[in-house]
This record gives structure tokens, sequence and C-alpha cells, in this order.
């Protein structure tokens, strides 16, 4: 491994860690990152676990799920359990794991954001953003970075593994795991959730990480995970986010109207929009992709310019992956 470490290291990095995972997949991932800069004496990693005052259930009691959907979508701040964070702290990397609940950063992430302490530590800071969910985090991420714009921190990297088994498969295999808490696969279709070997490869950009830290390079606000393959876009379900987004803000209104989170009130609105979204998952998805691939040609300029603006800051590109042993 050739990696850049310069020989007199200035002053002690500091790095914060947010971490919230229901089955432990966003920790495992996390940790896999995290684990070379804490291995590192000249880098001091503080841990920020996020807990919910009132925790969100795993397995997810079905309509407990579907209740989480209105506030997720309109970006309703559960309360937290209070931060270890002053607000006086001063990090040079904050690293930001998260994992997408129906189109946006799940409901925890979300609290932090909008946290007043957490808005102080934020604010001039570069910051990595880590997702781990099913496939869909397109407009989760715009959300997310527009969070962040507020908070007054700079976006310089941001990270994405997706669940590798076929799209429509996992409309099954997902829900089923978060409903069930049963990961294997079934009825020939892939286990839910990453794989081990994506998790472990994800150490690359904590190694990058060390390296871009003990050269400064964080304050540059430059990607420091460039060329490792960091997120890999599928431009296709860009339109079936923006329809899935839209439908969850206008019934997600009529919920919150109803009444509180896990009140009568709003089994009537929440059973007729889950009938509703499964219609939608299994026909406008499909048609959407099917009516894509008819017009692949007029398409594709449309397509490649959503793939390289969502990919964005850190790219799709892997020509620096060997440097970190993949
Ligand atoms: C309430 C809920 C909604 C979810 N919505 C989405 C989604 O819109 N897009 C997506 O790709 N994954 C979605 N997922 C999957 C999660 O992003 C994530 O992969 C899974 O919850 C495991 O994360 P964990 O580390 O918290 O266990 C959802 C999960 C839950 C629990």
């Amino acid at each position: 491994m050739n990696i850049d470490i310069p020989k007199a290291p200035g002053a002690i990095k500091k790095v914060l860690v947010i971490q919230y995972s229901q089955t432990g997949q966003l920790t495992a991932l996390t940790e896999q990152i995290v684990a070379p800069l804490r291995a590192d004496p000249r880098i001091a990693v503080q841990v920020e676990k996020l807990v919910p005052l009132k925790p969100f259930p795993f397995p997810w009691p079905f309509f407990r799920f579907l209740d989480a959907f209105p506030e997720s979508a309109h970006m309703v701040p559960p309360a937290l359990a209070p931060l270890q964070l002053k607000g006086d702290e001063d990090f040079d990397l904050v690293i930001l794991p998260y994992q997408v609940w129906f189109l946006a950063p799940s409901q925890p992430v979300t609290a932090f954001l909008k946290h007043s302490v957490a808005q102080r530590v934020l604010r001039g800071k570069p910051v990595v953003t880590v997702i781990a969910c099913r496939n869909m985090w397109l407009l989760a991420q715009e959300k997310l970075k527009s969070m962040l714009a507020a908070a007054g921190a700079q976006l310089i990297d941001n990270v994405v593994l997706t669940d590798p088994g076929p799209a429509m498969a996992t409309f099954i295999t997902t829900p089923r795991w978060m409903l069930t808490g049963r990961k294997a696969g079934f009825w020939g279709m892939p286990p839910a959730g990453l794989t081990d070997a994506q998790i472990r490869g994800a150490r690359r950009f904590g190694l990058a990480l060390r390296e871009g830290l003990l050269n400064d390079r964080e304050k540059s606000n430059q990607p420091l995970l460039a060329g490792l393959g960091a997120v890999q876009v599928n431009p296709r379900l860009y339109f079936s986010e923006r329809a899935g987004t839209r439908g969850f803000f206008i019934w997600g209104k009529l919920v919150l109207a109803a009444g509180p989170p896990g009140s009568w009130q709003r089994l009537p609105p929440l059973v007729l929009y889950a009938a509703f979204l499964t219609l939608m998952i299994f026909t406008l998805v499909p048609a959407s992709l099917a009516l894509q691939a008819l017009l692949r040609p007029f398409m594709a300029r449309r397509l490649s310019r959503i793939k390289t603006q969502f990919e964005r800051p850190s790219g799709a590109s892997t020509e620096r992956s060997h440097i970190y042993g993949v």
C-alpha cells in the first residue's frame, strides 16, 4: 500500500461520528470506516449515539411502520435523549451516516440535524455523509443537503451502499426484513440488506479519510474520497422517487392532520395509503422503468446529467481503490 502519511504530523485531529441503526447494519458499516481513524493516535474519534425518547421498534409492527411515513416525509423531528455534545466542540471532520426512511433521512438523523446543539457543532464544518439503504436515496440526500446548508456545514463527500438485489426483489425483501426481522433470502430471492463484502470494503473510505486528515486536506472543502467508487447512481429510479416523494408529501399532510403518531384517527388514511402505495410500487415503478427503456434513446442525455449530478461530490470512478487494497 502506498499511503501518503506525513512524517511530522501536527495537532490531533478531532472527528465526530453520528450513530443510529436499528438492525446494526449502519453501525457495522460506520465501524469499518471509523476503525482506521480510531487506530491512529493522531486522530480522536467521538461518537454521538442518537437515542429517540420514544424508541422506534425493530422489527416494526405493520401500522407503526406505516405511521412513520408522514413525520419522515415532512421531516418532523422526534424528541431525542439529551446529546453528549455541548455545542462548543470544535471538530475537524464530521461523519454523518444515515438510513433512508420513506425517501427522506431517517427521523433520528433529521432530529439531530434540526437540533440547536448539533447546528452549532456543524457550523462551518466539513461533513462526510454515509448512506446505507435499500436503493432509493437520491431525494433523501437532497433533503439532507438542505438541512446541512441550513446548519452552515459543508458536504465534502457522500458514500452510498445499497442492497445489491434486483430492485423489484428488494421491494419485498427489505419490508419483510423490517416487519419480521428476517433477513435471509427466500423463494429464490436474495437476502435483504448489504453483503458482508460490501461492508468490509468500506474500510477503504476510512483509510482515505485518515490520509486526508493527516495531510490537512479536509480544510480544502474538496472530496477526500474521489476515485474510490463511493457512489453509483441508477438515474432511472429518479422519476419513481419524484412521484413517491410527491405522494408521501400529500398523503402525509392528510395523515398529520388526522392526529398525532399512534392515534386511531390516523388508521383510515393510513390503510388507504398502504393500498395506494402497494398498487403504485407494483404498477407505477415497473411502468416508469419500462417507459424509460422505450424512451432510452431520447432520454440518454437527461439520465446521464442526473447521474453526474447525484454522484457529486465523491463520484463513481474507482481509479484510487487499488491504493487501499480493494
Ligand atoms: C420506516 C422505514 C422506511 C424505509 N424507507 C426506505 C426508502 O425510502 N428507501 C430506501 O432505500 N430504504 C428504505 N428503508 C431501508 C433503510 O434505509 C435501511 O436500509 C434499513 O432500515 C436498515 O437500516 P439500519 O441500519 O437502521 O438497520 C426504510 C426502512 C424503514 C425502517
